[in-house]
């Protein structure tokens, strides 16, 4: 897909302050960065604008900031990692207040080439209201703190906040570029080519808890692709669906209709809905989530007992999903097989990474959990593009403008 949308090879930032939005939301166990792959994502804009002369004023948000700003959630991990990563000093502005003295300050020192980090955006609160409640603030106070803006966010994109989208305005008021980076860049052209121009059969996989969260995904895609793959929880609102009984398996009753709906327009387009034909059951939900021990049992999609709960695609299914992947020739996929979290009920969503790392298919995993799956079991270099976007993801697969892209200057 042609993204009509200036980039960081459209404007000269020599001298300039650009402010950059990354996604630095990574993930964090006692301090330490556990995953590095948005951090090494951001990487060829960064560098990009230092070897331009560019002053590179970096934001992003960390977590969800639920209690307001803490230490658990400041971005001080990042510097220090980003600093490693580029070989030379990201300094990083502490301040909960992300702007204000300190930044305007460090701002102000900066030479060309410097870069600096701002503290998690999120710490303002106000960066999640709409921009007409306050947010608006925020976001001027961001775009006085540089001439330039780049949204290199893509995880973000489809998040209209202060940082990510709101800055624009103000950074246009002044006669300021706004522009996308390679990361965004890439993602769009790979996400965007699947949907828009795939070589065919396009397959999609969906996985995932719950049906309610899918629905636009899902019918979207069953224009798009030749055969939909429906696994994990909600799977089993499609086996209710074709009046199978599905025990204790997790059921989102109110989109049954929705399901039928989606199966008939499946049938009607000629195209393939794939559904479990068996699947692993448990008697009850593991405690610990990863709790090694539970026991499982093997049954037919149509025959999952009244007192037992579905966890897992079946080795039938496993063998009729990994041969829809190999005769694919674009497989787009988002969400786990089953309950991946349990080494036990892990095997589905395995086998589902396994397969697409086999084919010779353009294969393109649609972040969250799914690239999680493709990254621990060490396939990562055997996909086209693992997107670094979770919901960004799934809603750019819906059709929808993600605010991160729209707001960029058009060519
Ligand atoms: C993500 O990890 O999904 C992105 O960084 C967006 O985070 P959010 O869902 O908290 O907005
Ligand atoms: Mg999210």
């Amino acid at each position: 897909m042609g993204l009509n949308k200036k980039s960081v090879d459209d404007i000269n930032v020599k001298g300039r302050r650009v402010l950059v939005r990354c996604d630095f939301n990574v993930p964090l166990k006692n301090g330490e960065i556990t995953d590095e792959t948005r951090i090494v994502a951001a990487l060829p804009t960064i560098k990009k604008l230092i070897g331009d002369g560019g002053k590179v004023i970096l934001c992003s948000h960390l977590g969800k900031v639920k209690n307001g700003p803490n230490e658990g959630e400041s971005l001080a991990p990042v510097a220090k990692r980003l600093s490693e990563k580029l070989g030379k000093e990201v300094k990083f502005i502490s301040d909960y207040n992300v702007t204000g003295a300190d930044a305007t300050a460090a701002v102000a020192a900066m030479n060309e080439g410097d870069v600096v980090l701002l503290q998690n955006t999120r710490f303002r609160g106000k960066e999640e209201t709409k921009p007409e409640e306050a947010g608006d603030a925020f976001a001027k106070e961001l775009a006085d703190l540089a001439d330039d803006y780049v949204c290199d966010a893509f995880g973000s994109a489809h998040r209209a906040h202060a940082s990510v989208a709101g800055v624009t305005k103000f950074i246009t008021e002044k006669g300021g570029s706004n522009v996308v980076g390679y990361l965004m860049q890439k993602e769009i052209d790979f996400l965007g080519n699947a949907v828009e121009n795939p070589v065919r059969p396009f397959v999609a996989i969906l996985g995932g808890a719950k049906v309610a969260d899918k629905l636009n995904v899902i019918n979207t895609l069953l224009e798009k692709c030749d055969t939909l793959i429906i696994g994990g929880g909600m799977a089993y609102t499609f086996l209710k669906a074709k009046g199978y009984e599905i025990g204790k398996s997790l059921l989102d009753d109110t989109k049954i209709d929705y399901c039928k709906e989606m199966m008939e327009k499946a049938e009607k387009a000629g195209k393939k809905l794939l559904l479990p034909i068996d699947t692993v059951c448990i008697d009850d939900f593991p405690n610990p989530i990863d709790d090694p021990s539970i026991s499982t049992t093997i049954v037919d999609a149509d025959k999952i007992p009244a007192d037992k709960e579905g966890a897992d695609i079946g080795p039938k299914t496993i063998a009729l999903y990994a041969d829809a992947v190999k005769s694919a020739k674009t497989v787009v996929w988002n969400g786990p097989m089953g309950v991946f979290e349990n080494p036990v009920l892990a095997t589905g969503t395995k086998e589902v990474a396994k397969a697409l790392s086999e084919t010779s298919a353009t294969t393109i995993i649609g972040g969250g959990d799914s690239a999680a799956a493709v990254n621990q079991l060490g396939y990562a270099d055997k996909m086209s593009h693992i997107s670094t976007g979770g919901g960004a993801s799934l809603e750019f697969l819906e059709g929808k403008k993600l605010p991160g892209v729209y707001a960029a200057d058009n060519r």
